[in-house]
């Protein structure tokens, strides 16, 4: 695995791109900045993080020899991958709030921002932007977000951080490609947060109504039992969940 390190750049997800329009890019490649000055983060939010605190990398995964039947798969990866890195920290309560962010006791430790390469309809590569808050303890106006350091107390080496998700990003992409997506969705399910218990949630329109998280769907929608009793499904675009 290669990996790159950098001390600044605009975005890792955008240096990937970048490196991968201009030559041969190995799988896994992985770029890793000290800070970003244009970090981009889900919806198009920024997605800020103090300069060296934390962790702010970019995963090149090759798709092409990959028979991805539901793109959803690579969220799921890429979810169940960190959670498990971060339970090897001890992490506590560690939920993936859909699609996937890692919270701890409820709180945000780490979005995901996956950017697919396209080939006229296929995906033929994901770009995977991780920004994972480790040793930053201030988080100013952002009274939902923690970092690892913020939940144990403890400081982390951002290195060993780095290689262990990249070694659970791995395992569950092997996981993924030997036909483990019926798997993945049960252990993905098993620890989505706010999974049967009563929630609140906004629609594209801002309104807010009420329901339960019942589970996912194989195109990654969210199931979600409305008070009349059906079950409806949700995309990104449809659904943000308040708490
Ligand atoms: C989110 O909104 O929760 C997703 C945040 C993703 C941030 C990471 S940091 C590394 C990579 N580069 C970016 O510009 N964004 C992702």
């Amino acid at each position: 695995m290669i990996i790159i390190k950098l001390n600044a750049t605009d975005s890792t997800n955008s240096y990937l791109r970048r490196l991968y329009s201009s030559s041969a890019i190995e799988d896994f490649t992985t770029v890793i900045a000290k800070k970003q000055t244009q970090g981009r983060g889900q919806r198009g939010a920024e997605w800020e993080s103090q300069e060296a605190k934390n962790l702010t990398f970019s995963v090149f995964k090759s798709l092409e020899d990959f028979s991805l039947t539901h793109p959803f798969g690579i969220s799921m990866v890429v979810a169940l991958a960190l959670r498990k890195a971060l339970q090897s920290f001890l992490i506590p309560q560690l939920y993936v709030k859909w699609p996937n962010d890692i919270l701890s006791a409820d709180k945000k430790i780490c979005g995901v921002l996956i950017e697919n390469v396209m080939k006229q309809q296929d995906i033929v590569a994901s770009i995977i932007g991780i920004g994972l808050n480790v040793n930053q303890v201030e988080f100013d106006n952002l009274p939902r977000a923690s970092s690892l350091t913020k939940i144990t107390g403890a400081i982390y080496d951002l290195d060993e951080v780095a290689l262990a998700v990249l070694n659970q990003v791995q395992y569950y992409f092997d996981l993924l490609k030997e036909g483990g997506f019926e798997n993945l969705k049960t252990e993905y399910e098993s620890c989505l947060f706010r999974k049967n218990k009563p929630s609140t949630f906004k629609d594209a329109e801002g309104l807010l109504f009420s329901g339960f998280i019942k589970g996912v769907s194989n195109f990654g929608n969210l199931q979600v039992l409305l008070e009349d009793n059906i079950i409806k499904e949700f995309d990104l675009k449809e659904i943000t969940l308040m708490y």
